[in-house]
């Protein structure tokens, strides 16, 4: 079906950046620039500059980006990690994948892990600690950091959507031992197809995912190290990502003002809960644009009817998905946010008209 307004509109994306993409592709195969070349050195210092941490390590996937850091962080059977139950399937795989036991808690009304539930579940087996960033807004990093430091607990944070966001001025991505980003093509930072990185300023950490990633080889010596994958991230898909970070400050300025004009349009609209949240400390950069509503499956249906394209992350509880084999965990607010919420049309190609088109339809159907 043809939307009038999709979720995403990666057509019109590549139309506003085609020629500097064109030129950047053509640049790049000119001069035969594959595997491991100066483009990827370049993008991974950019990147590691722009959140602030002293390297970066490029992968082909977030997924990637969490499993080598907790492989790197020396993480496996035995160990509990925490990590909250309203994330996407990647965060709790990657800790399955590496022998690891998750351990689920709740979120609170942000969609961020809730602080009081994790330090509820730190046990004397508890090895680490992963937030997540959700939708573009940061966790309660002061908290997180000082229970992990209690603790001695290592953090690895999953920033997949979160490349931007501040809390109290620093990066996500920059608190923990790890910061790990996925460039999936709908992430703020789009590639091509799906990528990743890792952000540290443990050059020992750095070393370790570098070789990790490339079969478990030191690319100066040709020793191979351990056994790896082969993860990294392709020198094509840095050249583009390079030219797109030195956009990405305007895009994120632009979701903040579409945020605000769906917050113009709904703020006194019925039930809909909005999110807008209270604290200074917190620049959110909006990667989805989540309402939440009892009415969530009539609304989004209306929605559809009248040629607006949603999307539900996610419709229902991980553990749910009998195939992951994960335990039932006591997690109310998970379990209604998955009845509840929806995810606006949101990205900065989308027009004020094709916003305030998706508000007037929303104000239709609670008319
Ligand atoms: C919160 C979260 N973690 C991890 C990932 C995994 O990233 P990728 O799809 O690049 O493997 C994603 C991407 O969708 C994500 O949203």
């Amino acid at each position: 079906m043809a939307y009038k307004v999709r979720f995403v509109e990666p057509n019109v994306h590549y139309q506003r950046m085609k020629a500097e993409i064109d030129g950047t592709i053509q640049d790049v195969l000119g001069r035969g620039d594959l595997i491991y070349r100066k483009d990827l050195k370049q993008f991974e210092q950019n990147l590691a500059d722009f959140v602030g941490t002293r390297y970066a390590v490029g992968l082909n996937s977030g997924f990637h980006a969490l499993h080598l850091s907790l492989i790197a962080a020396g993480i496996g059977p035995g160990d509990e990690v925490i990590v909250p139950a309203h994330t996407f399937v990647a965060s709790v795989s990657a800790i399955v994948l590496v022998g690891a036991t998750p351990v689920l808690v709740d979120v609170t009304e942000d969609y961020n892990m809730d602080m009081d539930a994790m330090e509820r579940a730190i046990t004397p087996k508890t090895k680490a600690v992963m937030p997540v960033h959700l939708n573009g807004r940061i966790c309660d990093m002061e908290r997180l950091m000082a229970a992990a430091a209690k603790h001695n607990l290592i953090v690895v944070e999953d920033a997949a959507q979160a490349l931007g966001a501040t809390f109290k001025g620093k990066m996500a991505g920059s608190f923990g031992l790890t910061g790990c980003f996925s460039f999936y093509p709908f992430k703020v930072l789009g590639a091509l197809g799906d990528a990743g990185i890792v952000t540290t300023d443990d050059e020992e950490i750095a070393t370790k995912i570098a070789r990790l990633r490339y079969n478990g080889e030191d690319r100066e010596t040709g020793e191979y190290h351990y056994h790896g994958f082969s993860c990294l991230l392709d020198n094509l898909h840095a050249a583009v990502l390079d030219v797109k970070l030195r956009h990405l400050p305007q895009w994120l300025m632009r979701r903040r003002e579409v945020a605000e004009l769906y917050r113009d349009g709904l703020s006194d609209v019925g039930d809909l809960r909005l999110p807008h949240f209270a604290g200074d400390a917190y620049h959110d950069i909006y990667q989805n644009y989540v309402i939440r509503t009892p009415q969530r499956d009539a609304l989004v249906s209306h929605l559809k009817e009248n040629s607006v394209e949603t999307l539900i992350h996610w419709p229902k509880p991980m553990w749910e998905h009998k195939g992951l084999g994960l335990e039932t965990p006591q997690c109310p607010e998970t379990e209604a946010i998955c009845r509840e919420v929806v995810s606006l049309p949101m990205n900065p190609e989308i027009s004020d008209e094709n916003v305030a088109y998706v508000i007037e339809t929303i104000r239709q159907f609670y008319a």
